[in-house]
């Protein structure tokens, strides 16, 4: 029996599931030596502004019982810089390439998109509306209904690209930011983003991070993201793009059943590279295992206990 890995989100297809999560894999190009990009379903390239940025200053990473927390800051190198220097590289190497956006304002996440839709080799623009670690990046936007749909709607009107807004988990009720994204005109939503956290050294009784605050990533967070996706795909009908603390097959497989089409893999990346083969051949040995023919036929495909038996809200 032949076996099917590709998916569809909106106008693109994937190849294959899995993709590289924004900021966890620069700018794709970088891994070209180590990584047939190719091969994989999706690059979600590091998060854009209109101009370059810095970021926060060091310490921006701290490690934590399985996941660590950064604040990064949004460091890079701007959108036409981008479009020049590794979108034909992109192109060259043959990858599906997601270009994660942010602004300051919505202005800015417009402008981006122009730029982006007039050159030749975008799958996709994520709109990152839910990072954590700066003020004016897009979280303000992302944790209000109105300022989400604003977004959506106004990059709407200005591409033609499959547009994925990006959600944050530092809500209450995430389904209802995936609906207003359907309402919108999104082509799908991706989730989750970092969970906002703090560590602190005993010792000198200061942040680990310059910046205090930082995003949580890591496997310590997937159970509550499979929640997520899970309440998600309960609300809309859009593709859902699930994401945290995947790092095996079981967990790619997890966000699938729970209603994701597609699942992005950012931490694990920093400690096995070569995680990509491994995850995407174990997908297609799922199949195998199960006879099932497409990996579209997992999408949602949890089996719930009856009634009697779940947990119910008291
Ligand atoms: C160092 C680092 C940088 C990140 N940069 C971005 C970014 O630029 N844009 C974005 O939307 N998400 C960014 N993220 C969030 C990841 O894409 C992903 O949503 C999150 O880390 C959860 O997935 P994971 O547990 O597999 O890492 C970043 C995460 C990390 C750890």
């Amino acid at each position: 029996m032949s076996r099917d890995l590709s998916v569809r989100i909106g106008a693109l297809t994937l190849k294959n599931p899995i993709i590289a999560a924004s900021g966890c894999f620069g700018y794709g190009v970088e891994y070209a030596g180590a990584v047939d990009l190719a091969s994989l379903g999706g690059v979600a390239v590091k998060g854009l502004f209109l101009s370059e940025r810095e970021g926060h200053p060091p310490p921006r990473i701290v490690e934590t019982p399985a996941g660590m927390l950064n604040a990064i800051g949004l460091q890079g190198i701007g959108v036409h810089r981008f479009v020049a220097e590794k979108l034909p590289e992109l192109r060259r190497l043959g990858a599906t390439t997601i270009v994660n956006i942010c602004g300051s304002t919505l202005d800015e996440y417009c402008e981006v998109a122009r730029v982006l839709s007039d050159h030749e080799g975008v799958g996709a623009i994520e709109l990152n509306i839910s990072c954590p670690n700066i003020k004016e990046g897009g979280i303000q936007f992302g944790c209000s209904l109105t300022g989400t749909y604003d977004v959506v709607n106004e990059v709407r009107k200005v591409t033609q690209l499959p547009i994925i807004p990006k959600l944050t988990p530092n809500v209450t009720d995430v389904a209802s930011f995936a609906r207003t994204a359907e309402e919108a005109g999104a082509d799908a939503v991706s989730l989750v983003n970092t969970f906002l956290a703090m560590a602190i050294d005993v010792e000198t009784r200061r942040p680990k991070l310059s910046n205090v605050l930082g995003g949580l990533s890591g496997p310590a967070i997937r159970p509550i993201a499979v929640r997520m996706v899970y309440e998600c795909r309960q609300a809309v009908k859009l593709p859902i793009i699930g994401m945290g603390g995947i790092a095996t097959v079981d967990d790619a497989l997890e966000f699938i059943i729970a209603g994701a089409t597609a699942v992005q893999v950012g931490t694990a990346n920093f400690t096995d590279p070569f995680i990509w083969t491994r995850l995407i051949d174990g997908l297609d040995a799922y199949l195998a295992r199960h006879r099932v023919a497409r990996i579209t036929d997992l999408i949602g495909a949890i089996e719930l206990p009856s009634r009697e038996h779940a947990w119910t809200e008291s």
